[in-house]
């Protein structure tokens, strides 16, 4: 059992070292977010966001359309969100969307990634390794939650 959870830890780091390098599509991104936890720009912090409810990093003024969507941050709502975000009519985020298949699937992996540097568990670790890997309805599952509070 222990050699079968230290090479599950072996695969997550690998997989995560992997995905933690930002994406070129990222750079357009990075003029409103930062991926500090808790530092804030012209949009909110980044990190620690996926499995988070919308508008809920501490210290960013929202607007009512984003924090009264009640989206869960995963695979589909995140695809919706970057790719168009007046899928949120009213959203502040003034951004045209990303429109290449590849680079919403290499951002999302990328955000994904930043939850996941604050592992605090292994069953988290494993949720972060599927979502790296593509199976993101099995992560976005309400039991792969980051544990930390955004
Ligand atoms: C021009 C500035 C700007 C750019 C560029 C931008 N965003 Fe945003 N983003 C915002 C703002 C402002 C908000 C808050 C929206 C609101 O409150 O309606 C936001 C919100 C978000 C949210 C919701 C976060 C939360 O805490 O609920 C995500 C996810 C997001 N942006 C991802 C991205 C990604 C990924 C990119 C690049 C592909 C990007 N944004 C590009 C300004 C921007």
């Amino acid at each position: 059992m222990k050699r079968i959870v230290a090479i599950a830890m072996l695969l997550v780091s690998a997989n995560l070292a992997h995905a933690e390098e930002a994406p070129a599509a990222y750079n357009q991104c990075k003029a409103c977010h930062k991926v500090e936890k808790g530092k804030h720009g012209i949009g909110p912090s980044l990190a620690n966001m996926v499995g988070a409810t919308a508008g809920t990093a501490e210290g960013f003024k929202y607007s009512d359309a984003l924090a009264k969507t009640g989206w869960v941050w995963n695979d589909a709502t995140l695809t919706q969100y970057i790719t168009n975000p007046r899928a949120v009519p009213g959203s502040k985020m003034l951004f045209p969307g990303l429109k290449k298949p590849e680079d919403v699937t290499a951002v999302i992996a990328y955000l994904y990634s930043l939850t996941a540097r604050q592992l605090t568990s292994l069953r988290w670790a494993i949720c972060a390794t599927q979502a790296v890997r593509g199976s993101w309805a099995r992560a976005a599952r309400d039991d792969c939650k980051s544990p930390d509070a955004r």
